[in-house]
């Protein structure tokens, strides 16, 4: 049998790129919640979970992240928080047809160790369906009980923004969504304008739902990536919201959103981001011919960062880490801008102890970092 190699069966270099984050990412949220004493359980979804492993061989993500809670288990000394996983795709598999997907994950995964207090579970549900039943648990959820849900859809039709705002008032989620950029942004103008275009129907209601009426930047993919991102932070009413942008090809770009209450939750995000990328952070390039789409923002960043700190009294070195980490950058590249502003700063012991740095990393001293008078 002859398999052809769409994205639907064999693994793209930019669906690795997404899982590779998904994986890295749910390894650090697991090691976090297994220091916080008072987690007691942890509920993983996958909604959209695909094939299970693709006809290259390569893992999807449910698979991914099996291995990522058995490697946890045995690098934590046997030991991990109760975990319910919940895996649901309502497909029928393009590798063995006539087989549910569901049904290929579920055999993937009964090959896979699974820690005893670990709790599968296999749906093969409509999203429509599911998503209620989802949105009820998470939002049921204690203070000591953490929810990550993963949304890989093909497109976007099934997803609404006031959907993801209702889960996201559970203060125990967080949501990583993944979204066909370049399509949404080509057809977003015809979609919002031309009310002959039946098809545009959904990409209109999640813009109108999103943007309140307010049509979104379309200058440039990267700008249309950042005006939903500010956007997210809006309509979710959390300013730890952030995208990593996958490339496929010139006219393929998708983006990884990612939504989150907590600080630490995104500053982990960020690393994992850096650390995928390490180039710039931002984005994943499938080759090294296409632009680099990262120096207006790094130039951006840095004159962001002088005017944060020239245009007040000056900020102390959390201030910059943290407004750092909600530009997507790391300590380190805000240090890299200070060493070029040395001349025009200056730095200020609070705490009465000598100086001799600019403490970005050090959260147990506090300096004052200001322009030079
Ligand atoms: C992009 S793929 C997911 C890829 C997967 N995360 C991975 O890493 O392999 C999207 C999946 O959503 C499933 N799907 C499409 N529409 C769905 C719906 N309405 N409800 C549930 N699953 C759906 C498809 O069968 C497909 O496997």
């Amino acid at each position: 049998m002859t398999i052809s190699t769409n994205a639907q069966n064999v693994m793209l270099d930019h669906s690795k790129a997404k899982v590779e984050l998904y994986k890295r990412y749910l390894s650090i949220y697991l090691n976090i919640l297994s220091k916080a004493d008072f987690v007691s359980k942890v509920f993983l979804y996958d909604l959209f979970a695909g094939e299970g492993k693709y006809a290259n061989n390569e893992l999807g993500s449910p698979i991914e992240a099996m291995n990522s809670i058995k490697n946890h288990y045995f690098a934590n000394g046997k030991k991990i928080k109760d975990i319910k996983f919940h895996i649901n795709d309502s497909g029928i598999s393009k590798i063995e047809p006539g087989k549910k997907k569901i049904d290929r994950i579920g055999e993937l995964i009964s090959e896979i160790f699974t820690p005893p207090n670990v709790k599968v579970v296999l749906t093969s549900l409509e999203y429509s369906d599911i998503y209620p039943e989802v949105e009820k648990e998470v939002r049921s959820l204690k203070a000591h009980e953490k929810a990550l849900v993963f949304i890989d859809p093909f497109g976007y039709k099934e997803i609404k923004p006031i959907e993801l705002r209702s889960l996201f008032l559970s203060k125990s989620v967080e949501i990583l969504l993944f979204l066909p950029i370049s399509f949404m942004h080509g057809f977003s103008e015809k979609a919002l304008n031309d009310e002959d275009y039946t098809e545009g129907k959904a990409l209109e209601l999640f813009l109108r739902d999103l943007f309140m009426n307010k049509p979104p930047q379309i200058t440039s993919v990267h700008k249309y990536i950042f005006d939903l991102k500010c956007q997210f932070q809006n309509f979710l009413g959390s300013k730890y919201v952030d995208s990593f942008s996958i490339q496929r090809d010139k006219s393929n770009v998708f983006s990884l959103f990612f939504f989150t209450h907590s600080k630490l939750g995104f500053q982990k995000m960020i690393e994992a981001k850096w650390s995928v990328d390490n180039e710039r952070g931002k984005g994943f390039r499938l080759s090294n011919d296409l632009p680099l789409f990262s120096e207006v923002e790094i130039d951006d960043y840095e004159t962001k960062l002088k005017n944060f700190i020239f245009e007040s009294d000056g900020k102390t070195n959390e201030e910059i880490r943290d407004y750092g980490y909600e530009n997507s950058f790391l300590p380190k590249h805000s240090n890299q801008i200070l060493k070029k502003l040395e001349n025009e700063i200056e730095i200020v012991s609070i705490d009465g102890k000598d100086i001799k740095g600019t403490y970005l990393t050090n959260k147990s001293r506090q300096v004052l970092i200001k322009r030079k008078i």
